[in-house]
């Protein structure tokens, strides 16, 4: 369809992630182009925009038509599958895109994709921000927290819309300017590694309560419930205890106890934990929850050891140890281990989070003005013809 008007910002990427980013932004008053080459997304997007309160989207079946619909200079907010994908899509759009236009990543990219293809597009005298989006697709539809980096120019021009877009917060929205390179993907990166360490904790301190502690679900959204109202407040805590509970509609109990229990994962836990090991940053939390998800995949072997060691007359020790329990007592004793294990794991990411800012502006200051660096894995000064490589490799 041919719209008159131009639109203020676009999306590319309407798997359900982009399609909730795009009616966020839409519902916030700023018109949205979207597209996707699959059709039959673009239809489920304006679909969406009509009953979801007849949003200011207008949808695009081509790369060409999705990029001339934008104002300029022109924001595009890509959300695709990480790696080779991003490339394609860039590749794409940037064909028809003019120089001062911004190509956004929304996706968890590895923030040296990020800073590959910063070069890249500054050599078309684009620019780009590799912006990290939290929340999920409940949070992509109804506030987010987003931690863009890259080119502050390409963040000051979308500054109004990200403000409005993201969570609201007693301070003020959860967006900020990370910095630059690939900044943003690499705090989205290690807050991830972080959310790792703190849905293990909270898998173990569940697993206390149950096993040591013999707690029903019911008691178990109880505890949770009170936990969300003290020091541990927080969006894990609060969704752990309205797992605990929901029934089984296919049987009798609660779902939570139905479940396989193999965890699946995606990549930024593991990313964060070598980028630890890369950076000699200890981070045990995340490695450990890591560790635990990797053994959760072996559910056969630990059947069959379950079932050897019954055969060999071995009982559940831990079961032995629920009667003699101060029930009151080990609730508490697993709130306050929790709490300060949770301190632990930030204190972690914190370690990497703090590190990057400070290698990046190592490298433009080298770049300036040849003040020369230091290396994580060589000793001495380094000094690097950053401008040169950087348009060799683009
Ligand atoms: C469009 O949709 C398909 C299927 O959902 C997806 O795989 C693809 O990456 C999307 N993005 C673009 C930019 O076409």
């Amino acid at each position: 369809m041919e719209s008159t008007t131009l639109s203020r910002i676009g999306l590319a990427g309407l798997a359900v992630m982009g399609q909730n980013l795009a009616l966020n932004i839409a519902e916030k008053g700023f018109p949205i182009s979207v597209y996707n080459r699959t059709i039959s997304k673009v239809d489920e997007t304006l679909d969406r925009a009509h009953t979801e309160g007849q949003l200011p989207v207008t949808g695009h079946y081509t790369p060409r038509d999705f990029v001339l619909s934008i104002q300029r200079p022109r924001s595009v907010i890509i959300l695709v599958k990480a790696g080779a994908p991003v490339d394609q899509t860039i590749a794409a759009l940037t064909a028809h895109m003019e120089p001062g236009d911004t190509i956004i990543d929304g996706g968890n990219e590895w923030y040296e994709n990020t800073e590959r293809r910063i070069v890249e597009a500054n050599n078309k005298g684009l620019l780009y921000l590799g912006m990290g989006v939290s929340g999920g697709e409940e949070g992509a539809r109804n506030g987010p927290s987003l931690m863009p980096g890259g080119s502050y120019q390409a963040y000051d021009n979308i500054k109004d819309i990200v403000a409005k877009v993201a969570a609201q917060v007693e301070d003020g929205p959860c967006v900020t300017y990370i910095g630059e390179g690939g900044s943003g993907n690499f705090v989205k990166m290690v807050h991830n590694g972080i959310e790792y360490g703190d849905m293990q904790l909270i898998s173990e301190a569940y697993d206390v309560l149950k096993n040591v502690g013999g707690l029903s679900n019911s008691e178990l959204a109880e505890i949770f419930d009170e936990w969300n109202r003290g020091e541990l407040e927080s969006f894990l805590i609060e969704i752990t205890a309205d797992i605990f509970k929901v029934k089984d509609e296919h049987g009798e109990g609660e779902l939570v106890d139905k479940i396989l229990d193999k965890t699946g994962m995606k990549g930024t836990g593991k990313w964060t934990v070598q980028q630890a090991a890369e950076l000699s940053v200890a981070a045990p939390t995340i490695a450990a929850s890591l560790d635990c998800r990797y053994l959760s995949g072996l559910k056969d072997e630990r059947v069959a050891a379950a079932t050897a060691l019954a055969a060999a007359g071995l009982k559940d020790e831990v079961r032995s140890v629920v009667n003699g329990i101060d029930k009151k007592r080990l609730i508490d004793d697993v709130r306050q281990a929790l709490y300060a294990s949770k301190i632990c794991s930030y204190a972690q990411g914190m370690n990497l989070r703090a590190r990057l800012p400070a290698n990046l502006v190592q490298a433009q200051r080298d770049l300036f003005g040849a003040h020369t660096y230091e290396r994580v894995d060589h000793t001495g000064a380094f000094h690097t013809e950053w401008t040169k490589l950087a348009r060799k490799n683009g």
